[in-house]
């Protein structure tokens, strides 16, 4: 559905690249998930992605077309949440969403949208008055305000409480269940990890690995089986290979005498695996 080859940018008036050769393609219907410590490009990239900065070198493909063809036509087919949501806020919610509305020739049903993310019960309270969570939510109206079939989210969890930011992930998978693809990005990988069909690791404007996080943990994460089991009152740890675990005589005879407390493969978080790829942390990483 998207394609990129190849893209190189540098911004306008700097002595060096921020994106250094990236590709990658996103299927039709997929999570795809862009992920890598702040400053990485996950943000210039996107901005690209929806012709917000040009002058990029590679190519670029929407449904096979090059996105230097496509007029504003573009822009009624996908929908957009940015980093930092900016909204007027000397308006209320409604008189936001009005607004953005009529940009836009096909429309979503509002009041279904504003219940959904729970701000229809505020939608004549100003913006300005807004947490900062209100404000997330209703950015993610914004988004798909036009009933996009793409959609392209900045850090969409970034500075949301755990409530908030499982409205957010469930609605981003009922967007997909209905069909739709996304771009995700995000510097904190736990929040997108179950959300993701194949994720990118991308650092100093370079991808690292893609692929999904499935098969990331079982390609870096640990090939052993830890059980902890109680004796004499106390919790003894053991760890074996997994491969021939079936034959492992010492494993098999825990499992069938000892009370077994806990039994479980030794995978390691997407976090994890991003440090081992990548060598970079990402937090605090400039
Ligand atoms: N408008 C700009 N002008 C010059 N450099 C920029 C601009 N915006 C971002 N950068 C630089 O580009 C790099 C990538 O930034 P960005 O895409 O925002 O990263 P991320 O979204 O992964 O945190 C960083 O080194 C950043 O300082
Ligand atoms: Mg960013």
């Amino acid at each position: 559905m998207f394609s990129v080859k190849d893209l190189y940018y540098r911004y306008p008036k700097q002595d060096k690249d921020v994106i250094n050769g990236i590709s990658f393609d996103i299927k039709e219907g997929e999570i795809f998930g862009f992920l890598g410590p702040s400053g990485a490009g996950k943000s210039t990239t996107q901005k690209i992605m929806i012709k917000i900065l040009e002058d990029f070198r590679g190519t670029i493909s929407y449904n096979g077309k090059s996105i230097t063809e496509f007029n504003d036509d573009f822009y009624e087919d996908i929908g957009v949440s940015f980093e930092m949501p900016i909204h007027f806020s000397k308006m209320t919610a409604l008189e936001n969403v009005q607004f953005f509305m009529k940009l836009y020739k096909r429309n979503a049903d509002i009041e279904t949208l504003m219940k959904r993310v729970g701000l229809w019960e505020d939608k004549d309270k100003m913006v300005g008055e807004f947490s900062k969570g209100m404000k997330i939510r209703l950015n993610i109206v914004r988004a798909l305000l036009n009933e996009p079939t793409m959609l392209f989210l900045d850090e969409p969890t970034n500075g949301l409480d755990p409530t908030n930011a499982k409205i957010l992930k469930d609605m981003i998978h009922e967007f997909k269940q209905q069909g739709g693809t996304v771009f995700i990005t995000s510097h904190i990988m736990a929040d997108i990890d179950q959300l993701c069909d194949r994720v990118a690791f991308i650092v100093h404007g370079e991808i690292k690995e893609i692929d999904s996080p499935r098969n990331l943990k079982i390609k870096y994460g640990k090939r052993s089986m830890t059980l902890e089991y109680k004796e004499n009152n106390h919790t003894v740890t053991k760890e074996y290979p997994l491969d021939g675990i079936g034959q492992n005589k010492e494993f098999l005879e825990l499992l069938q005498t000892k009370d077994i407390e806990t039994l479980h493969t030794g995978e390691t978080t997407l976090e994890d695996i991003f440090i081992k790829v990548t060598g970079v942390k990402l937090h605090d990483e400039k």
